[in-house]
């Protein structure tokens, strides 16, 4: 097995430089102030950072509609921070993943409005257009009740133009080998300038056929296997990490059979069934969503998430399983979109209990696979429902108690600071929890750390082993002769469980426990006894007596 596929034993962080830091006072977060938060990022014990889109842009969709894929907004900086930048990550040991939004461009990209103006332009097949308003045009579409239709017409070309998402994202024509050829070039492009990767948005619709006559897209996976094999001719450790919410059925199709496609995907499956174990203190549908997204070549990887900067989507579960998390975690109108899902922060929708919190990031971190990590989310930030869609769990870095939470010295930063209620800046920042030893932020520092310590999570396979109640999820992974177990009790009781160990080298080990002291030993029936607390959580190491001997000589 080639050990150096970084991504299989990282810790991910996921920002939007925006919100990030502002260095020059003029309210709008850039690289230079992100470049002053490198050194908190690696103390964190973060390897490596995804950049939400940080290209010129109207904004319209947080940067998703972009007007120039070859360079930096100057609201942020200049392409030479972007270098400064990366190479701070680098002396840091981080690497940089980048957004990669190539299904659709800006309205007001210069490719689109040259496509609009000139019929013969070469750009007007860059897009996809219709002489007739289609049949289908008003379903499919991502964001039902703001988003009506999936074609407008644009008065300058005389035609009705294809956008998946919001009218100002008219979707690129994927299938034209130039608009291919261009895709390689951006990514090109950045790679030469110190990334590792993309964080591809939208791959399915990215993939599939798009046009007037399409009722039933289907996907050109070859296409993945194009782009892989480019960046790794390029750069041999780069990666793509894909915003593809699909279907277990469909994980092998994009990560390829044997992992020449997608390098790394998110794990949406997993995250819906997450939350309901959550919501419910029932694991046995998580245990089916991590059973079913088990199958995957060696070198391929899931991203595990708890929260992104977009609605928590649970269009997967039952409506009954939905339902039960709407109404533990969101349930207020308000809180919910697109009525598939929910637009708040993880913190507030745990009530802000320190012991849930542990419990999901705990959990959430031990699966099979690469945890990703939102901003904010390591000191519990809240989210300000008033802001519209999913903005509202978009606000500025929470640094400290100075005006602005110490983001900006501007009085009028890019989004609104959360300044009242129990996740205002006044409580909720990094400066107070850095000087806590009990803050959630070094307490997620430990934990990173730790992580970082188990590579049979990240390496490994896995097996779940009964402990008697469905409240609570033991599993184990094995990697190179060495194995650890994270188990974790989703509900608000106590609880006692017996274990036994599967496999029967491991009968007579010793638990020994990786964040406390509190180890366990079989008893004479070969079990072992674990008392949970209420959303208690242990990580074990499965310790033979080679293990033992060496560690009391020590
Ligand atoms: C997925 C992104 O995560 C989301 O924020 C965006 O609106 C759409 N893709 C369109 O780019």
């Amino acid at each position: 097995m080639i050990n150096d596929l970084w991504y299989k034993n990282a810790a991910i962080y996921c920002l939007s430089v925006a919100t990030y830091m502002d260095a020059n006072g003029d309210g709008v977060g850039d690289f230079q102030g992100l470049m002053r938060r490198l050194d908190y990022l690696q103390g964190l014990g973060i390897t490596a950072l995804w950049l939400m889109p940080f290209q010129p842009s109207p904004c319209k969709d947080d940067g998703y509609d972009v007007a120039d894929y070859y360079g930096v907004d100057p609201r942020y900086g200049t392409l030479g921070d972007f270098v400064e930048f990366t190479r701070g990550c680098e002396q840091r040991g981080m690497r940089v993943l980048i957004d990669l939004v190539v299904n659709h461009t800006s309205n007001e990209h210069p490719w689109f409005k040259e496509a609009c103006r000139d019929p013969k332009s070469k750009y007007r097949d860059w897009y996809v257009w219709s002489a007739k308003k289609p049949k289908n045009a008003d379903s499919g579409v991502v964001f039902p009740g703001v988003q009506k239709s999936t074609w407008s017409y644009d008065k300058t070309a005389k035609a009705y133009y294809f956008h998946r998402f919001y009218d100002f994202q008219p979707d690129l024509n994927t299938a034209n080998p130039d608009v291919q050829a261009e895709i390689l070039k951006i990514m090109g492009f950045w790679l030469q300038l110190g990334v590792s990767g993309f964080r591809m948005d939208a791959v399915p619709f990215v993939i599939s056929n798009k046009g007037a006559e399409v009722t039933k897209p289907a996907e050109q996976y070859d296409m993945l296997r194009a782009f892989s094999e480019f960046l790794t001719w390029r750069k041999g450790e780069a990666i793509i990490l894909a915003e593809a919410n699909v279907l277990p059925d469909k994980d092998l199709k994009y990560f390829g059979d044997s992992g020449e496609r997608l390098q790394m995907m998110f794990n949406f499956e997993v995250n819906q069934h997450l939350f309901f174990a959550v919501a419910s203190g029932d694991s046995r549908p998580l245990v089916k969503a991590i059973n079913d997204t088990k199958p995957r070549p060696a070198t391929a990887q899931w991203g595990q998430f708890l929260r992104n900067h977009d609605e928590l989507d649970l269009g997967r579960l039952s409506k009954k399983q939905r339902e039960t998390v709407f109404a533990a975690f969101g349930p207020d109108p308000d809180m919910q979109l697109y009525q598939r899902g929910i637009r708040r922060r993880l913190a507030p929708m745990l009530k802000g209990d320190r012991r849930r919190l542990e419990l999901a990031y705990s959990l959430m971190i031990t699966l099979p696979g690469t945890p990703v990590i939102r901003y904010g989310d390591e000191i519990a930030m809240g989210d300000d429902l008033r802001l519209p869609e999913r903005n509202c769990a978009r606000t500025v870095m929470q640094w400290s108690a100075e005006p602005n939470a110490g983001f900006t010295k501007s009085d009028k930063p890019v989004m609104p600071v959360i300044s009242d209620g129990p996740y205002g800046f006044q409580h909720v920042n990094v400066a107070a929890q850095r000087r806590d030893p009990n803050s959630l932020l070094n307490w997620m520092e430990r934990i990173i750390r730790m992580r970082k310590e188990v590579p049979e999570i990240g390496w490994g396979d896995f097996s779940f082993l009964p402990s008697g109640t469905p409240q609570v999820l033991a599993m184990r992974y094995a990697w190179r002769n060495n194995s650890v177990l994270c188990v974790h009790n989703l509900s608000s009781e106590p609880q006692e469980i017996y274990l036994s160990m599967a496999d029967e080298d491991e009968a007579n080990c010793t638990l020994v426990n990786l964040l406390s002291e509190d180890h366990t030993h079989p008893e004479k029936n070969g079990k072992h006894r674990i008392l949970f607390e209420p959303y208690g959580y242990r990580w074990f190491r499965i310790c033979g007596l080679d293990y033992l001997l060496k560690r009391s000589a020590s």
